[in-house]
């Protein structure tokens, strides 16, 4: 077909989707469009791990790669891989996945999360998540044809879901509940019991729920449930993890789901058309992380609890009212003394002090009058951030509480 022809049918129809365009632009992303072109800021804006990933992972992959592993892997990747995570499951939740039928290695969380919902969702079948939670959730689920049903959630609950409120969002088209604990951007995390009140409600209604768990190993100072090893609750649940955030393995893009074998085969189905595998040395990567990378995983967590507490004490210190968050690697704190919006509130604290910090309104409309801060960012840059927003935070004349 020659360019004309082509140019012809363009203006004709739209050339972009009426589901691609009604999809809002990451609320993360516009803003760090935004920073992108400037010079000297402190982020605290990106999710991901300031460590490098652990040099006998890369090793490994490096020398995969010399031995020529380039290629396909199959569908469900590979069965070493397999193999070895069913087994950390085992060892680290008391769970048993057969690797052969239960589990499904993808491309990241992300891709897992796409093919959890397309797998189990029909038009309009409606999924409910809490608001304020991590961007990708209402937009894959938008993509599969479903709705989210947003719950709120509060700061003075510490933006844990409850399942009283949980019921009363239930139609008779909810289909799931999707639940992200530790949670991105709050950096909650629901104890074993309040959990349990939540998985009871989907037992009642007869729910699926899709957990996205990769951020389960880093918790500070409390346990982390993983939701399938409740009581009755593995048939139901999507269990979905990855390498990106404990084994500082963003760039790789490996993850996996864990289900009953229905689940897995549809979503392997998926997959295979989309992704075909995750890939090889990726894979390999993960393969070695699941061997021997324990030790790098602690050492990280360590370090992470002490930025985690040296950024709450010094938010709190500039008038920032900030509780602990148990898990991931953010600090959600208030930003209502300011008197500013939270897009106004990053917006000119970029501009002024060039300290980068995420909007909550990009998470929900429950994120509104928080930032998110992400010490996953050396100590030193952490120190002289927050001396910043001291000073940006001054200049407003927000009183201390
Ligand atoms: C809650 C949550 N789930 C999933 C992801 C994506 O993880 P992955 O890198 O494994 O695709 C992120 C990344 O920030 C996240 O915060």
């Amino acid at each position: 077909m020659s360019s004309v022809d082509i140019n012809q049918i363009l203006k004709r129809r739209n050339a972009v989707s009426l589901r691609a365009s009604q999809l809002p632009a990451s609320g993360i992303r516009k803003f760090f469009d935004l920073l992108s072109s400037m010079e000297g800021v402190i982020s605290l804006g990106v999710g991901e791990p300031d460590f490098v990933t652990p040099w006998h992972i890369r090793e490994a992959a490096i020398y995969s790669l010399e031995k020529g592993y380039t290629m396909y892997t199959s569908n469900k990747g590979m069965p070493e891989l397999r193999q070895a995570l069913s087994a950390y499951l085992k060892s680290h939740f008391g769970l048993t996945y057969n690797p052969d039928t239960e589990l499904l290695i993808t491309v990241g969380v992300s891709e897992a999360l796409d093919l959890a919902t397309r797998a189990i969702l029909d038009p309009e079948d409606e999924v409910i998540i809490s608001d304020p939670s991590y961007v990708a959730y209402p937009a894959c689920i938008t993509l599969a044809g479903g709705v989210p049903v947003a719950v709120p959630t509060q700061a003075e609950t510490g933006f844990r879901l409850n399942a009283a409120s949980v019921e009363s969002n239930i139609t008779r088209h909810t289909k799931a509940i999707l639940l992200g604990y530790p949670a991105n951007p709050t950096g909650a995390v629901m104890s074993r019991s309040e959990l349990i009140q939540v998985c009871q409600v989907a037992q009642k209604h007869n729910l699926l729920v899709i957990s996205d768990e990769v951020y389960s190993r880093l918790v500070y100072g409390v346990e982390h449930t993983c939701l399938a090893s409740l009581p009755d609750m593995k048939e139901r649940t999507i269990l979905l993890g990855g390498f990106s955030k404990a084994f500082a393995m963003t760039g790789w893009r490996v993850g996996y789901a864990a289900a009953r074998p229905d689940i897995i085969e549809a979503m392997t189905r998926i997959h295979q058309y989309t992704m075909l595998c995750a890939s090889i040395t990726g894979q390999v990567a993960a393969l070695e992380a699941l061997n021997n990378g324990e030790k790098e995983v602690q050492q990280m967590v360590l370090e992470y609890d002490r930025r985690r507490r040296f950024m709450v004490k010094g938010l709190n210190s500039i008038g920032l009212s900030c509780p602990e968050p148990q898990g991931a690697f953010y600090c959600f704190p208030s930003i209502r003394s300011t008197g500013l919006s939270s897009e106004d509130f990053a917006e000119k604290l970029l501009m002024e002090e060039k300290v980068a910090v995420v909007p909550g309104s990009a998470f929900g409309s429950g994120g509104e009058g928080h930032v998110r801060c992400c010490y996953a960012t050396s100590l030193p840059d952490i120190e002289e951030a927050l001396k910043r927003m001291g000073r940006f935070v001054k200049k407003l004349n927000v009183q201390k509480p």
